[in-house]
């Protein structure tokens, strides 16, 4: 547990003030920026999302804030500086990049991601894990759409830095990002302590249908009665970015309303797709495979409406059928 003084936490902030500075006045500012309008991203969002830049270099962020060699060590143990194991030498993790910080629920900055301005690989650079930075339990954006939200209904749960800013930008403040990292219990009781909504959109590709498979399963221990889950598919190809920026925000939200599917419907929907309940071959396969599932959710009336479900699918009467060892399904 990271102590609430530890002086990472100055640092990442002095590191944010220098990303933020240099998007404001360094003199090849100017890509960034036009990179950032072109995204179709304000001066506004920018600034609330205190995006930066990371100049062209190896060491900008090092000459910035090293002072004696203790500070160095401490700007590698952030994970803003890196040192090559073999040659020791050191440079700037974040190079030539724009800059988003990663918060924490109360503002405080833990690491950063950073995006190239073109079409280089690797396209998103990340904060390494730190004695700050968890990433298995923050959620990019929480602390925005906190701050954004008096009273905050629900969450949208997507996969990335833009597509966390595209929503806002359209007037959706309540999106936050998991990151490329799998959607973690941890994740879940941490949004369930603020909202009792929470609804999943990934990209409309083969990692977020992977993604949104995985989120369920990750929601199933946590699946209290009144606490409620959706699932929105987006249409190949496209992410939340690049959906609200074409259709803008009334069609995407009328999109949530009509589309976004309850964990049940999906949890269901999926397994009959593996298990086709047509034959009673498969009303087997089905209830081994959905037996385990249901028997994880800890809410005791939504247990017995998906066990309900379960046997009106099957036919068959649950309560004669002893428990079953867990079988594994694929994620498609
Ligand atoms: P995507 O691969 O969907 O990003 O990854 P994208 O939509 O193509 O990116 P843009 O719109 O061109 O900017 C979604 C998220 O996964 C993480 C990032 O957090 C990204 O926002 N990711 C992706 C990485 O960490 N590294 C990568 O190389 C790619
Ligand atoms: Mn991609
Ligand atoms: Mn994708
Ligand atoms: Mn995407
Ligand atoms: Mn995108």
């Amino acid at each position: 547990k990271p102590r609430q003084d530890n002086p990472l936490y100055a640092l990442l902030e002095q590191a944010a003030a220098f990303y933020r500075q240099q998007l404001r006045h360094h003199p090849k500012k100017e890509r960034a920026v036009s990179y950032l309008k072109q995204r179709g991203l304000t001066g506004q969002i920018a600034k609330r999302y205190d995006i930066g830049f990371a100049p062209p270099g190896w060491d900008n962020l090092m000459g910035h804030l090293t002072t004696d060699s203790t500070e160095v060590k401490a700007l590698i143990e952030a994970g803003l500086v890196v040192e090559n194991p073999d040659s020791g030498k050191r440079y700037d993790r974040f190079r030539d990049r724009i800059i988003f910080p990663i918060r924490d629920s109360r503002g405080r900055t833990l690491g950063f991601g950073g995006r190239v301005l073109g079409d280089d690989k690797p396209k998103y650079l990340n904060s390494p894990e730190t004695p700050v930075y968890h990433k298995g339990q923050e959620l990019y954006g929480l602390y925005e759409a906190r701050q954004a939200n008096r009273q905050l209904d629900d969450v949208l749960v997507v996969e990335g830095y833009m597509d966390v800013i595209a929503l806002a930008q359209h007037g959706v403040t309540n999106a936050v990002a998991t990151l490329g990292t799998a959607t973690s219990e941890e994740h879940l009781k941490r949004l369930f302590r603020i909202v009792n909504a929470v609804v999943f959109c990934f990209d409309g590709d083969r990692a977020g249908v992977q993604a949104a498979w995985r989120a369920l399963n990750a929601c199933l221990p946590v699946m209290e009665d009144g606490r409620h889950v959706r699932f929105l598919f987006l249409p190949d190809g496209q992410d939340p970015d690049s959906l609200i920026r074409s259709e803008g925000q009334d069609a995407f939200r009328a999109r949530m309303v009509q589309q976004a599917q309850p964990l049940t419907d999906y949890l269901f929907r999926h397994l009959a797709e593996e298990a086709n309940p047509d034959s009673l071959e498969g009303k087997a396969h089905l209830a081994t495979l959905a037996l385990p599932l249901i028997e994880q959710v800890p809410g005791s009336m939504l247990r017995r409406l998906l066990r309900q479900q379960l046997e009106k699918l099957t036919g068959m009467d649950l309560d004669t059928v002893p428990r079953q060892p867990t079988p594994t399904v694929g994620y498609e």
